[in-house]
């Protein structure tokens, strides 16, 4: 008997889902199905809480594959795009993946086909997912409640009320998890809650906004901090939607001062111009942008110097972030990142490590070459700390537009500029360090470090210069698998 013949003619198979989430459920059915090579429109994938009653007469068994059936193909690529994508709110998503699995049978490339209407969905599916994660991580707000344990003592309780777009509560659970791990919280949205007591997590079930606390004394303390930091040289008010659309305002309790903070804005804004601490306008929104306002910046005295702003290059979808210190004198020529010696040591280790330069976006932490003149020759000079902290609104707003799962940073400068703060290249090497977008961050020396040092030492720092890269190189395989 041939697996063909295991589905009878005419059957249409009902897949009610447990969950709205639940992969790991529809990795088995769809496996099930595939394997008795039942197509795409034979399945009704419903929805929990969604009416299977419009195909009443679905079989709702899974039929069972033979014995010896052929395996199911599905590359890492899809089972990590299928796992993000499952999770969005579009009722389709589950035909949509299996539709995917199903044509991935007959041929395995095609999530390489950037202009397939499946694989664009997918695609698709997977970013708006990870946009509101990134909300999530961003937005929720905790508020401090004070209540009565079992043993009668009183402690304190944080409360989140939270509107996620898509099924996204359970799988962000362990970020804030770990962010928050040693506080008692609970995160309440309309599709279930999570309740954290430092050592246990437990789901609960759906909640109303009227079940989250209201306000409490910290916030004062966190409107006041709001405030003080408040911007008005940057009050875009279509900006300030864009990144904190008005349905997540209602829960920040620093929001409850935008109208106010508006309206003294322009005041504040004119008083800043006059004391010459007019701050960065709204983030550019293409790299574009960016490059035409790094050559007009002169917020430290870099730009001042006789030199030019370099762009960092490479796709603007990268999936991996190489940023170094800053232009050297070949670089502010060529008015291109890493072209010169340490660019070329660089290049050689990349290949060495099977990295392609050319599908990573390269750039710096300062944007301009910082040199002093001896005679005909500009010898470079380190940024300062103000330098860099001053540049990372670049480095940041390349991010922002690029989004790369990893960004490579070389050297204690772009080291800085990526965590705002200094930190040991020696100690913070060979791990990721996780931030707060969902990427990661590794650390590794600089080329022109490698460049400085000779005989054993120079073959001891490329001996782990290579292993930072071939860690990065099998990471990047992973995240994008
Ligand atoms: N060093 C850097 O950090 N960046 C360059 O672009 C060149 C040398």
């Amino acid at each position: 008997m041939t697996v063909l013949q295991h589905v009878e003619a005419g059957t249409y198979y009902v897949v009610e889902m447990p969950e709205p989430d639940d992969f790991e459920f529809w990795r088995e059915r769809a496996r099930a199905l595939v394997q008795c090579d039942v197509p795409p429109d034979r399945i009704a994938w419903i929805e929990p809480g969604g009416s299977g009653d419009l195909f009443a007469h679905g079989e709702r068994r899974s039929p069972m594959p033979e014995e010896g059936a052929r395996p199911v193909r599905a590359n890492r690529r899809f089972v990590s795009l299928a796992k993000n994508a499952i999770l969005h709110s579009d009722p389709d998503r589950f035909a949509l993946l299996y539709r995917l699995l199903w044509r991935l049978q007959s041929s395995p490339r095609i999530m390489e086909d950037k202009a397939d209407p499946d694989v664009r969905r997918m695609e698709e599916l997977d970013k708006n997912v990870r946009r509101d994660s990134h909300k999530m991580h961003a937005f929720v707000r905790f508020r401090l409640i004070e209540e009565e344990s079992e043993d009668g003592e009183l402690r304190e309780h944080y409360v989140a009320w939270f509107e996620p777009e898509h099924h996204i509560l359970r799988a962000n659970a362990g970020f804030f998890m770990r962010r928050f791990a040693n506080m008692h919280w609970s995160i309440l949205t309309p599709q279930g809650s999570l309740h954290w007591d430092t050592d246990t997590m437990r789901e609960g079930p759906p909640a109303e906004r009227s079940n989250a606390p209201g306000g409490d004394p910290m916030e004062d303390l966190w409107r006041s901090y709001y405030a003080s930091i408040f911007n008005p040289a940057r009050l875009k008010i279509g900006a300030m939607l864009k990144e904190m659309p008005r349905k997540y305002w209602k829960n920040m309790p620093e929001a409850a001062l935008i109208p106010e903070l508006v309206a003294g804005a322009q005041k504040r804004e004119s008083t800043m111009v006059e004391a010459g601490t007019l701050e960065f306008e709204e983030r550019p929104e293409t790299l574009a942008a960016i490059d035409r306002a790094i050559h007009a910046c002169r917020k430290c005295p870099i730009g001042e110097l006789d030199n030019q702003a370099v762009m960092g290059e490479g796709p603007r979808d990268a999936a991996l972030m190489i940023v170094g210190e800053q232009p050297g004198d070949q670089e502010d020529q060529a008015g291109k990142p890493f072209v010169g010696p340490a660019g070329q040591l660089l290049d050689q280790h990349l290949e060495r490590a099977g990295i392609d330069r050319g599908s990573a976006y390269v750039t710096n932490t300062v944007k301009h070459f910082k040199y002093v003149q001896r005679g005909k020759r500009r010898l470079h000079q380190s940024p300062g700390a103000k330098e860099i902290d001053t540049c990372r609104w670049w480095i940041e707003s390349e991010r922002a537009i690029v989004q790369p799962r990893l960004v490579l940073a070389m050297g204690a400068s772009a080291a800085r500029g990526m965590l705002g703060k200094t930190v040991s290249i020696s100690k913070a090497r060979g791990a990721p360090i996780p931030l707060e977008d969902g990427s990661e961050l590794w650390i590794t020396a600089h080329p022109s470090y490698l460049l400085r040092l000779d005989g054993a030492a120079r073959d001891e720092q490329s001996r782990l210069f290579d292993a930072d890269l071939a860690a990065v190189r099998e990471r990047l395989e992973e995240l994008q698998a």
